[in-house]
């Protein structure tokens, strides 16, 4: 029995000339956990979008369990046991994870406060989703956060729950963990539609795969009977390089120099303990670690949004500790920020003012007094075509992109820049795997050029194949440098829980 069938849904944006469906027929079964592939703009959240009620499709048909429904909105949807979690999360800073939950709920307007914790706790130990009922919004990890939304979902009995990218924020440790939720979910009867650009864990995790590419329904595989090799070529149409061919490098002067650097929270607590690395011009360094032992910080110091309590940081020889994120780029620094929709984009801008943030008095980009109109948008253009930022004219408002498509906005302002400290952090989150070998191959390409690149990632592949040089943080500090021969996943591994002793 199939739980969705979508028949031949179209939809086209005329506001962007996309046609972010076209003509798409595929179903669902009910039981199943069915995953969604392709690369960014290929329309995936569109149709997730549209079944659950919040884009009107142009034509087609939607059927639940065999019957068709119309899904004017999000209530219609839910009617239908239909849930979704997005992208991107919008809970209430403010609220309580019990408020947050059983917001919209309120056919119950007489419940207590006692109860209304009582019946978030006994929904959330049903489906062995932990969390603290009471919690403030604000106070939690992403993960947690995650967790609300779904268990405000489940609160509603849906059937069907669509998670769209739900993997991409959560750290490797976080992630089994989530796909034994998903199974256990179907195990209750429900069915999962989930979009990862993930393929082994799609491969690990789903019954089915279904792949689009620009709009289009590509296919649906047997997940026991496919591979990433794959579903790369179906996702993209061409054979996709899976790793990363790099040249030995070529280290020059020191650009990047930290010395003894100390970082405490505003409650008092250390975050980061003394700690002292340089990055030299040709070289990529990678900082490794379990999430929470001080990586961020460490990197929000360096980039100048975390202030430090003691210790020197250098660029190219200036001291530039005390200085902001805007005062460091003046010194040479590029920043590719961890959360690039909040921090580095500005959405409700067009792509020609994002192609600028950060760097609108720089000299190069005026004629006179005022900003170099033509070149800007030549410059602009060129961004477009070299990143393939797809789904937008230079004109057009960023948060018409798709996820990953204004993630690249941002990579190719920071990359364009030819800077002498280049950070970037998490660098292809939420990229498709064309767009990963781009970006790779892109960060490699700034470092040939001679910037001194720090790249910060969850992701111990992607240290592995792109650094020179890593250091380990733990608890911190800088558990332990690695270079060379000495760079390989048991060494990393052994640092990340604190044993030094463990590399030869
Ligand atoms: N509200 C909108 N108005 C105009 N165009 C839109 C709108 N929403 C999406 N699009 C366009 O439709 C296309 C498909 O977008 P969609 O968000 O469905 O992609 P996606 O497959 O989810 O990509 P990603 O992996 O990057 O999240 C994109 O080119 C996007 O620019
Ligand atoms: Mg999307």
């Amino acid at each position: 029995m199939n739980a969705i069938t979508f028949e031949n849904i179209s939809k086209y944006y005329p506001s962007t000339e996309v046609q972010a469906s076209d003509n798409v027929s595929f179903s669902i079964r009910k039981g199943e956990i069915h995953a969604i592939c392709g690369e960014n703009g290929a329309g995936k959240s569109t149709l997730m979008n549209i079944l659950f009620g919040l884009e009107r499709m142009d034509s087609g048909r939607i059927l639940i369990n065999e019957e068709e429904v119309t899904l004017r909105n999000a209530s219609d949807a839910l009617a239908h046991g239909i849930g979704m979690v997005h992208q991107h999360f919008k809970l209430v800073p403010s609220f309580t994870v019990a408020e947050s939950i059983l917001l919209g709920t309120e056919e119950k307007p007489f419940i207590s406060k006692k109860s209304e914790v009582e019946a978030v706790r006994e929904l959330s130990e049903k489906y062995s989703l932990p969390i603290d009922p009471s919690a403030l919004i604000d106070t939690l990890p992403v993960g947690m956060l995650q967790r609300v939304e779904i268990l405000k979902m489940l609160i509603r009995n849906v059937e069907i729950l669509i998670l769209d990218e739900p993997t991409a924020v959560l750290t490797p440790n976080e992630v089994g963990p989530f796909l034994d939720t998903l199974r256990n979910l179907k195990e209750r009867g429900k069915t999962i539609i989930f979009i990862s650009h993930k393929l082994q864990e799609v491969l690990d995790a789903s019954d089915r795969i279904t792949v689009m590419r620009k709009g289009k329904f590509i296919g649906t595989k047997e997940s026991k009977e496919t591979n990433i090799y794959e579903l790369a070529d179906m996702m993209v149409g061409r054979k996709v390089l899976l790793s990363v061919d790099k040249k030995p490098s070529v280290p020059g002067e020191t650009i990047l120099s930290v010395e003894n650097i100390n970082v405490t929270s505003s409650s008092g607590l250390k975050i980061l303990d003394n700690v002292s690395f340089s990055v030299r011009r040709g070289e990529i360094y990678g900082i490794a670690g379990v999430s929470g032992n001080g990586q961020e910080a460490l990197i929000k110091a360096i980039a100048g949004e975390v202030q430090v309590r003691s210790g020197v940081i250098r660029i190219s020889g200036k001291e530039v500790q005390n200085l902001s994120v805007e005062q460091k780029r003046k010194a040479g620094m590029a920043y590719v920020p961890e959360d690039r929709v909040h921090v580095g984009l500005n959405v409700e801008a067009s792509l020609l003012d994002n192609s600028l943030l950060g760097y609108e008095d720089e000299k190069c980009f005026k004629k006179g007094m005022f900003l170099d109109e033509k070149k800007l948008r030549e410059r602009a253009e060129k961004m477009i075509s070299d990143y393939q930022i797809y789904g937008s004219s230079v004109d057009g408002l960023v948060s018409k992109l798709s996820g990953g498509n204004m993630q690249k906005v941002v990579l190719a302002r920071e990359f364009e820049h030819v800077p002498d400290l280049l950070i970037v952090e998490q660098p292809v989150r939420g990229l498709d795997v064309g767009s990963i070998e781009f970006v790779h191959k892109a960060i490699i390409e700034e470092r040939d050029k001679g910037t001194a690149v720090l790249l910060v990632s969850v992701e111990l592949d992607e240290i592995l194949s792109l650094s020179d040089r890593v250091g380990v943080m733990y608890s911190g500090s800088l558990a332990g440098e690695l270079s060379g021969d000495e760079i390989n996943e048991t060494n990393i591994a052994l640092l990340m829980v604190g044993k030094k002793g463990g590399v030869e």
